[in-house]
């Protein structure tokens, strides 16, 4: 008999892309191939998001599409839409299996016993779920950076987030599990591991874990071959000086921290149920500088969140100027089911979050490039990840730049430790090598340059 192929596609945060590489090998140790998600296949897997209703409806648009490339195929729908909507989910055209948070490690037999006709549903209520569920298979991911989950769910209940609901409680992973993870991701290649979670500061609070996460971080420092670990999102509260003086001492960690925001409002910061003002967060950002001169801070921020006047939205926006972050992740508020914002008074006109969200979209390109041109002339450290198809290095070289393209036809694009997006001329051989670039230029929201020979 043929193989049997698999296809996935993964919305959402990295956490979802951690648990889809997960997903493909449990298919893969089963017999499945994995193919790509436009191709024909026997099964498709839509990994959802939910945290705005922009995930739902791309989740919806996916499914629809799954249904088209093969109507005879499985479709099994799993992920955080899948998990706080499952009945709207299971009703959807097409859809055959819905797997919630829960069932993951379950996902090769519940899409076996479905056929087409008979709709199956295994999802559970998260909220009484206590264990961290431990999936295989992230040496797979096919990539120079690997991402690893140590840490599910969430407590805190911001008004306007549903991820507690899609998520569950804290629960962390074992120590000696990350470390596992780690040195098996190094093992297979990995140069750059970046350890994710959906409160991924609370690690070791709730269940599991045992160790804080400095104490994790630092049982990590010594892997062999890791040259860099990055963290990603931390809530502003989480942030201590131990982790500060730990992400100093260099590699492997990262010069870089993703600190969400929300809004540099603090009527707005107390509404949404953040657990800080701003007055906190400059004074966070100034220890985080003083001990990390050459930190990246990346943070997320809300436009539209009901209440949000004028007035709020200008302070914001100088606040997110003050902060000097290196990017801005800009999302537009969407009232979630469930949440007590979704019934606040003051829901903010489509069209004006759409404004907002193109004001500081702009701002935080401005912030970008202001943070980028501070390696001009200079020459920083780039993991290199991947060709930019489409983007031939005399392109890139321009007039001024003749001789600096070398034998290389493509241009490749990595990371500065801090989270600069660099691109430069280079070849296959140098994927997932660390290589030193010299910055010629501000491509965009990042540089570009050359590779210097040693
Ligand atoms: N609407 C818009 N954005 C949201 N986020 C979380 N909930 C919502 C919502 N209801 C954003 C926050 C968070 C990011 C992952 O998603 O900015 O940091």
């Amino acid at each position: 008999m043929a193989e049997k192929k698999v296809a996935l596609t993964t919305l959402g945060c990295k956490v979802n892309q951690y648990e889809s590489a997960a997903l493909e090998e449990l298919f893969r140790r089963r017999g499945y191939q994995v193919v790509d998600f436009d191709s024909p296949a026997d099964v498709y897997i839509i990994n959802t998001c939910t945290v705005t209703h922009l995930g739902d409806r791309k989740s919806r648009q996916l499914i629809r599409r799954a249904g088209r490339t093969n109507p005879g195929a499985v479709v099994a729908v799993t992920g955080c839409y899948a998990q706080t909507a499952p009945d709207e989910v299971l009703e959807l055209e097409g859809v055959d299996v819905v797997v919630g948070a829960g069932r993951r490690a379950d996902i090769v037999d519940l899409v076996e016993s479905a056929s087409k006709g008979r709709k199956v549903k295994a999802v559970e209520d998260i909220a009484g779920c206590r264990e961290f569920e431990e999936l295989p298979g992230e040496s797979h991911q096919g990539r120079v950076r690997a991402y690893l989950k140590i840490q599910e769910g969430c407590e805190n209940y911001c008004s306007y987030c549903i991820i507690p609901y899609a998520r569950g409680p804290l629960r962390s992973r074992a120590p000696e599990s990350v470390q596992a993870g780690v040195r098996s991701l190094v093992k297979h290649g990995f140069k750059e591991v970046v350890l994710t979670g959906i409160h991924t500061g609370a690690y070791g609070r709730g269940t599991g874990g045992g160790v804080d996460l400095v104490q994790l971080l630092a049982s990590l420092a010594n892997v062999p071959g890791l040259a860099r670990l990055r963290l990603s999102s931390l809530e502003p509260n989480d942030i201590t000086p131990e982790l500060l003086d730990l992400v100093a001492s260099g590699p492997p960690f990262c010069q870089h921290l993703h600190i969400p925001l929300q809004s540099g409002d603090d009527y707005i910061l107390k509404k949404m149920r953040r657990r800080y003002d701003t007055g906190f967060f400059r004074r966070l950002l100034a220890q985080v500088r003083d001990k990390l001169p050459e930190v990246g801070i990346t943070t997320d921020i809300m436009v539209g969140f009901p209440g949000e006047e004028d007035e709020h939205f200008r302070r914001s926006c100088a606040f997110v100027k003050e902060m000097q972050f290196s990017a801005l992740h800009v999302f537009k508020y969407s009232p979630r089911r469930g949440t007590p914002a979704a019934n606040f008074p003051g829901q903010v006109d489509p069209r004006v979050k759409e404004e907002r969200s193109r004001e500081l979209i702009n701002i935080g390109h401005a912030l970008a490039r202001s943070f980028a041109a501070r390696y001009l002339g200079k020459t920083v450290p780039v993991l290199v990840e991947q060709a930019v198809p489409g983007f031939t290095a005399r392109e890139h070289a321009g007039p001024l730049l003749d001789r600096t393209a070398g034998e290389h036809r493509e241009i490749y694009e990595g990371l500065t430790e801090n989270y600069v997006r660099v691109f430069f001329p280079a070849g296959e051989e140098w994927r997932g090598q660390l290589a030193d670039i010299k910055v010629t230029a501000i491509s965009g929201t990042g540089l570009k340059g050359r590779i210097i020979y040693k």
